[in-house]
């Protein structure tokens, strides 16, 4: 079966793991049409570092968005900083 992917597209826990192998298929497989946003716990952190990589293989296709999804303080900050992106387009 083939699903065709656009949009905007948020991973939770995507700096290692099915996250990450996630991120790297949806960036592999979509074009232009398609926004990956890629929750993180710490972007800067030296476990996101195969993220970043990947983020800088494909520029401008994937947004690394901050995400503790047990924190509601973090989810209120990532719902804003994927706001202010994609405004009424999401
Ligand atoms: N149903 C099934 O058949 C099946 C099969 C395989 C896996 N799973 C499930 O799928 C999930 C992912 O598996 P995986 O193998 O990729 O696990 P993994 O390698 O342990 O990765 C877990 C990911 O979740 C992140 N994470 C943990 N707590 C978080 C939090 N509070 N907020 C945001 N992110 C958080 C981790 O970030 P950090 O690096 O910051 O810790 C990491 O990126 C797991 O829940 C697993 O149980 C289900």
């Amino acid at each position: 079966m083939s699903v065709k992917l656009e949009g905007n597209i948020f991973v939770t826990g995507s700096n290692r793991g099915i996250g990450l192998e996630l991120v790297k298929q949806l960036a592999d497989l979509t074009g232009g049409d398609t926004h990956i946003f890629a929750g993180c716990r710490e972007p800067e952190g030296s476990g996101a570092q195969a993220l970043r990589e990947l983020t800088s293989q494909h520029p401008g296709r994937i947004s690394v968005i901050k995400l503790d999804v047990s924190d509601e303080d973090s989810m209120s900050a990532a719902v804003q900083a994927v706001s202010k992106q994609i405004g009424d387009g999401g």
